[in-house]
């Protein structure tokens, strides 16, 4: 099963008389202490990818920029700040959550996407690395800011990535600049004295085989040699995750050869050693979290058995927006005999489906459900819809401590923003 992997990996997660037990206690009193549903993270399965990530390459100007869209939960960051890692951010508001982790200017590097003069604006104020997006974010920023330095990003005709909606590379994408359009480029950066200083790319999320990966690496490297001053490549994110038992993950040892040969090559052919980046989000944290629901209802209908369970698709999306697959365990009775059940959330669309015609041991109204690898795409897509309050975020540390790292939302927090005839409600 695929919570045996989970276990492998940390001290916090344990099964004892076919119960599932968090840091020791059972998951319904967590649920008590801090209300349902729950995200919970294992700070030792986050610090282990980062590390074999970290280990996997040898080129020696490499760093890992961490896409915090997967998780800005600010106590993950400074986990991953404290591995050596760096960021991958994508709006002021994650600049400044990332400043607030403690990252360096240095450290952050802004891919930037259809975003206006503002957001550029407090970039520069911060003194941070900027990449854009099209021909016409070059030009809007090389009049604001003549003579900066500045990164493009290309679309290097390959994309990859477990659905359509996160494919970013190739033709149906509306990410990137073209490849044909190296000249324009050139000129852009001409007229307004900009200094291309990066190039950048990021193919897709979430792809098990690094063909793609790869090959689009090849291709920004050699459309890299037409930059005569550049100072670093990154080849983006979106190294996979193994969602499904029994499917193979991402060899991450062999892709970091196959990157080291890249990277080093590059050197030889540009003659310099340039700096190269990665921006893996998913990869970092998915697996160390957990989404912990308890079931409200059982429903049996003439053709398909429903278990309702209070964590709809505001805490957890994947699965409705992209047909996404979580492991689901029975927290009280791990192992048992089998019957096939969908399992649904408390928003009031029909599409809320956790996990449909899944085969789970026989779920009962007040047993917790765990669902698993919840850690990316999870909390930092939640939202209130349905005026649902988003949960707590727990974290399990390495030495075996609970440490609340974010509150549950409260009813108050609902209105905090809104006002009636210019005044605060409530
Ligand atoms: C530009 C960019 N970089 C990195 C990532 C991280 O992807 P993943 O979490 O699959 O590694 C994303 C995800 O959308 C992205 O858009």
């Amino acid at each position: 099963m695929k919570i045996n992997q989970l276990i492998e990996k940390t001290g916090a997660v344990t099964i004892e008389q076919n119960e599932l037990l968090i840091s020791g206690i059972r998951t319904e009193d967590l649920l008590e202490m801090y209300g349902s549903p729950l995200y919970v993270y294992c700070e030792d399965v986050i610090r282990d990818h980062c590390r074999r990530l970290k280990n996997a390459v040898s080129y020696p100007h490499f760093s890992i920029n961490y896409s915090m869209k997967a998780n800005s939960t600010i106590a993950l960051l400074k986990i991953i700040r404290e591995e050596g890692l760096s960021v991958d951010v994508m709006s002021p508001g994650e600049i400044y959550c990332a400043t607030l982790a403690g990252f360096k200017k240095e450290e952050i590097f802004f891919v930037s996407n259809n975003v206006d003069l503002q957001e550029f604006a407090y970039a520069k104020e911060h003194d941070i690395r900027i990449s854009v997006d099209s021909l016409s974010q070059l030009e809007m920023f090389g009049k604001a800011f003549s003579g900066s330095k500045v990164a493009v990003r290309i679309n290097p005709g390959i994309g990859d990535g477990h659905h359509k909606k996160v494919i970013t590379g190739g033709d149906a994408t509306k990410f990137g600049i073209h490849v044909s359009h190296l000249d324009s480029i050139k000129e852009i950066a001409k007229k307004y004295d900009l200094h291309i200083h990066g190039l950048n790319m990021h193919i897709g999320s979430n792809f098990l085989e690094y063909g793609s990966y790869m090959a689009a690496g090849k291709v920004l490297c050699d459309i890299a040699k037409n930059f005569d001053s550049l100072e670093f490549i990154d080849i983006g994110g979106g190294l996979g995750v193994n969602y499904k038992e029994g499917n193979k993950g991402l060899d991450i040892e062999g892709l970091g050869s196959n990157m080291d040969r890249l990277f080093n090559q590059f050197a030889i052919e540009y003659g310099k050693e340039i700096k190269f980046f990665i921006e893996p989000g998913r990869f970092i944290v998915a697996e160390s979290g957990l989404l912990l629901t308890r079931v409200c209802s059982r429903k049996e209908n003439p053709n398909r058995t429903y278990i309702g369970c209070d964590s709809g698709f505001n805490v957890l999306m994947r699965p409705m927006a992209y047909g996404s697959y979580h492991e689901i365990v029975h927290c009280q009775s791990v192992e048992g005999e089998r019957e096939t059940l969908s399992v649904v959330g408390n928003i009031c669309e029909t599409g809320d489906i956790l996990a449909e015609n899944r085969a789970l041991p026989k779920v009962n109204v007040d047993n917790v459900l765990a669902i698993l690898d919840a850690g990316a795409y999870g909390y930092s897509m939640a939202s209130n819809y349905n005026s649902r309050l988003r949960p707590a975020e727990l974290l399990v540390t390495s030495a075996g401590e609970r440490q609340i790292i974010r509150k549950r939302d409260e009813l108050t927090d609902l209105i905090s923003s809104q006002l009636v005839n210019n005044e605060p409600v409530g």
